[in-house]
């Protein structure tokens, strides 16, 4: 049996026995990836951590390589998009997340909960109703979206095309994902001048102030880092509600404790990020010389992707690890990466998920698995349902 086989659509609705058996069978193993960019997979826990905080792991090199191999550089739009600080190394990274935490606050997050929570109250109510409704596109899919938009204050005409850019992708229309670079690419650009012009209360326009040392971030770089806020603060957090939500369904008993006491949700929310988390090997890194994890050499120029989904179920680190234990210690868990790189929009993800799964049960009490059947996306780096059918109301 080749490697790739063991891609199937079993693995993509389950891929944690296959995971299983490669930690118990070394933890370190190179694959062939469907679509290029083979390389070495990484299970464990210990060792994933070790992978994720190693500085002779680089970023830049693995972006470069990975632009001219997948579709000849960034989609025409000169590497404008991807040169953010997921992207870099030290010590461009370094300068790079400085500048941006001075914009991207905790104040600004926690000043975005009743936006949030408005965004989340519309979606629901646009569902009432309905007996069943695909929890995806309803609910999960354009949250985060809104929530990005208004983060980055895009104004609230243009968010409608937004949407059904990201419907389209979520219906795996690949044209969408590619011919939506460079309007995207010019459609930020814009928006960045805009704001230099008239400053709002948004993120941009911190971004465009903030300072330091004389040093600011240039259009360019806050364009950048407007695309890395969408690309990786919308997928990742739609995984975190839908994957959620589905093990909630699977849980009626826990369904009904987070329903009844909302102060359980955010150890809840740890555990969905544990159990089910939505990045699987989105943590491309490339070896810039030989590079030893586990007890396995890698040789240099070789892609690292590390499993978090894996690393979260080894069971070294987290007893029992397939069972879904909201009560659990769920700390150290890798859901969010870890090191230098660690998701700076976390704090917002789990406050948007906290409002979502607080609405979403107080306002549909007795929701409940639907007897239609989900759909994963055959997608490798993050662990997505394409839908998740639900049932708003008691059967009559
Ligand atoms: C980085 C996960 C939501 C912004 C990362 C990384 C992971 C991650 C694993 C590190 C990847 C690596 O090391 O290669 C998640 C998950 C989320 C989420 C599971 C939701 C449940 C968000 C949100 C935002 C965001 C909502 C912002 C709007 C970022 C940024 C980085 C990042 C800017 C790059 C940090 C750096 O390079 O220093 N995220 N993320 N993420 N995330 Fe998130």
């Amino acid at each position: 049996m080749t490697m790739d086989s063991e891609f199937d659509s079993d693995f993509y609705a389950d891929p944690y026995p296959l995971y299983a058996r490669w930690r118990e069978e070394g933890g370190v193993r190179k694959v062939p990836f469907p679509g290029g960019l083979d390389g070495w997979v990484v299970t464990g826990h210990a060792d994933g951590k070790a992978a994720l905080n190693d500085p002779r792991l680089r970023k830049e090199t693995a972006n470069e390589i990975f632009l001219t191999r997948m579709d000849g550089g960034d989609s025409g739009t000169g590497g404008a998009l991807t040169a953010h600080m997921l992207n870099s190394d030290p010590p461009a990274h370094t300068r790079l997340r400085r500048l941006v935490q001075k914009a991207f606050t905790a104040r600004r997050v926690a000043g975005l909960r009743p936006r949030i929570e408005e965004i989340a109250d519309a979606l629901l109510a646009d569902m009432e109703g309905r007996d069943e409704v695909d929890l995806v596109r309803s609910f999960a899919l354009p949250l985060p979206l809104l929530v990005i938009c208004e983060l980055l204050g895009v104004p609230d005409a243009d968010r409608v095309p937004f949407r059904a850019h990201g419907e389209r992708m979520n219906d795996g229309d690949k044209e969408a994902l590619f011919s939506g670079f460079r309007p995207m690419a010019v459609y930020l650009a814009d928006l960045v001048r805009a704001k230099r012009k008239e400053p709002g209360d948004d993120l941009l326009s911190d971004l465009i102030r903030a300072q330091e040392d004389d040093d600011a971030l240039s259009d360019q770089e806050i364009t950048s880092m407007a695309f890395l806020l969408l690309v990786a603060g919308h997928e990742t957090t739609v995984g975190l509600i839908a994957n959620g939500v589905r093990t909630l369904l699977a849980h009626p008993e826990r369904l009904a404790e987070v329903r009844d006491d909302p102060s359980l949700l955010p150890a809840a929310i740890e555990e969905f990020l544990r159990h089910d988390g939505s990045v699987n090997v989105a943590t491309l890194r490339y070896t810039a010389e030989p590079v030893t994890i586990g007890g396995t050499e890698i040789p240099a120029g070789e892609f690292v992707h590390v499993a978090l989904i894996a690393a979260n179920r080894d069971p070294a680190a987290f007893p029992d690890p397939d069972r879904f234990d909201p009560g659990r210690d769920t700390g150290g868990h890798l859901a969010f990466g870890y090191g230098i790189h660690h998701c700076l929009g976390a704090p917002l993800a789990r406050l948007e998920a906290e409002i979502a799964f607080g609405r979403l049960l107080a306002r549909f009490p007795a929701i409940a698995a639907s007897d239609a059947p989900e759909a994963w996306h055959h997608a490798l780096r993050f662990r997505a349902l394409a839908s998740l059918p639900v049932r708003l109301r008691a059967r009559e």
